[in-house]
C-alpha cells in the first residue's frame, strides 16, 4: 500500500554543513536541492499529499543571518519551482503563520500558490508553523463561530484543512521527536526515523520508508 499522505521533518542540514566545515546555510541550500528532488520522487510513487516541515515557529529564534539565508532560499524555491510543480500537476501551498515572515517570502508563496492552483497532487510546505499554535487558532475559529465541532469539522479548520490525515511521517537527522509538527493530523501516522541528515536522504531511503510502511499493519486501535 502506498501512503496517501506523507509528511517529512527535514532535519540535519546544519550538521551536514558543519561536518564539511561549511557554514550552516550551505547545509540549507543542499537541503533545498534534496527537497526539490524528493518532491518529484514522492509524487511519482503515487503519494497524493505531501507536507514538508521547513521552518517551525520555534526556529524563528535562530540567529538573524541564518533566518535571512533561509528566507532567501524559500523565495528562490517558490519562484523557481512553481512552473515545474504546475507541469507536474502539483499544487503547492504554505501552512503556518506567514505574517511572521518577510513579505518577500509571502509574495513568492502567494504567486506559486496561484500559479499551481488546481493541481491534482498537493504539496504543503510548513513555514513558521507550530502544531500547538495551529490547534489553538482552530479552536479560536470554532469559538468565534459559536459552533460545536466534530473531529472532521475541526480538522477542516486546521491549516492542513482539505488534506487527509498523515499516513507516514518521516523524520531525518537522527532525532526521534515530533517537534510540534502536525499534532492532530499525525495521530495515527506510522513513524519512520532515519539517521541520515536531510541532504543525504535519497530516493532510495524514501523507498525504504515506503516499503516498511507497506509491511506495517495499521489497526487504528482495533484488533
Ligand atoms: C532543520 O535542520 C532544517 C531547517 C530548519 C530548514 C529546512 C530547510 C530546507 C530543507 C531548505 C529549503 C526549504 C524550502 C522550503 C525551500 P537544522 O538546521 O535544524 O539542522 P541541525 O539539526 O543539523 O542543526
Amino acid at each position: 500500500m502506498i501512503p496517501r499522505h506523507v509528511a517529512i521533518i527535514m532535519d540535519g542540514n546544519g550538521r551536514w554543513a558543519i561536518r564539511r566545515l561549511l557554514p550552516r546555510t550551505a547545509g540549507h541550500r543542499a537541503g533545498m536541492q534534496r527537497m526539490t528532488e524528493l518532491v518529484r520522487e514522492i509524487f511519482s510513487r503515487g503519494v497524493e499529499y505531501c507536507t514538508l516541515f521547513a521552518l517551525s515557529a520555534e526556529n524563528l529564534q535562530r540567529p538573524r543571518e541564518e533566518l535571512d539565508a533561509l528566507y532567501a532560499l524559500f523565495s528562490e524555491y517558490f519562484d523557481r519551482e512553481a512552473a515545474r510543480l504546475k507541469e507536474g500537476d502539483i499544487s503547492v501551498r504554505a501552512i503556518g503563520d506567514l505574517s511572521l515572515l518577510p513579505e518577500t517570502v509571502s509574495e513568492s508563496v502567494r504567486a506559486a500558490e496561484e500559479m499551481t492552483a488546481g493541481g491534482e497532487k498537493k504539496l504543503a510546505v510548513a513555514l513558521a508553523y507550530g502544531g500547538r499554535q495551529d490547534l489553538v487558532a482552530a479552536c479560536n475559529r470554532a469559538v468565534a463561530k459559536g459552533e460545536e465541532v466534530t473531529p472532521e469539522t475541526f480538522a477542516s479548520m486546521l491549516s492542513t484543512g482539505g488534506m487527509p490525515e498523515v499516513d507516514l511521517l518521516i523524520r531525518t537527522g537522527k532525532e526521534k521527536r515530533l517537534s510540534n509538527f502536525l499534532l492532530f493530523e499525525a495521530a495515527y501516522a506510522e513513524l519512520w526515523f532515519s539517521d541520515k541528515l536531510f541532504p543525504d536522504f535519497t530516493a532510495r531511503d524514501l523507498d525504504r520508508a515506503l516499503a516498511e510502511y507497506a509491511r506495517r499493519e495499521r489497526r487504528f486501535g482495533n484488533i
